[in-house]
């Protein structure tokens, strides 16, 4: 068990990757995790989970697509918490920025149905380690 606090600033300044999210904490059997953004994410689905957002800096987009195929983005800044509910499709974009994220242990970045080609600047994964 690492007993040590995490400062979420030095969290950020220890990688660069965008949309490669590092956990920061673990409670029960979610994770905390913190990602850098830039650019364009992939539309995706999270079929059994909701997912929280905060932005920690800059700004941070999140398109959503409703039952019809309707359209629409929530736009965020420093500060602002979104939950994107189970089974929507959503996808992030970013001109640059920080979030944090509250989602269970095992959660996929690109959910468990994505859209097309996944960016190469994106990275399919349930969160790495702090190094
Ligand atoms: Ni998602």
């Amino acid at each position: 068990m690492n007993a040590k606090p995490v400062n979420l600033t030095e969290a950020l300044q220890s990688f660069t990757e965008v949309y490669s999210p590092r956990i920061v904490a673990r409670m029960n059997d979610y994770d905390v995790r913190v990602a850098h953004a830039r650019g364009e994410h992939v539309w995706h689905t999270h079929a059994d989970t909701d997912e929280f957002f905060l932005v920690l800096d800059g700004r941070f987009d999140i398109a959503l697509r409703d039952a019809d195929g309707h359209e629409h983005t929530v736009v965020l800044y420093q500060g602002d918490t979104y939950v994107v509910p189970r089974g929507t499709e959503h996808k992030p974009s970013s001109p640059g920025g920080s979030i944090l994220m509250f989602e269970p242990t095992g959660t996929l970045t690109t959910g468990d149905h994505h859209e097309g080609r996944i960016p190469a600047h994106v990275d399919s994964t349930t969160g790495h380690e702090l190094s």
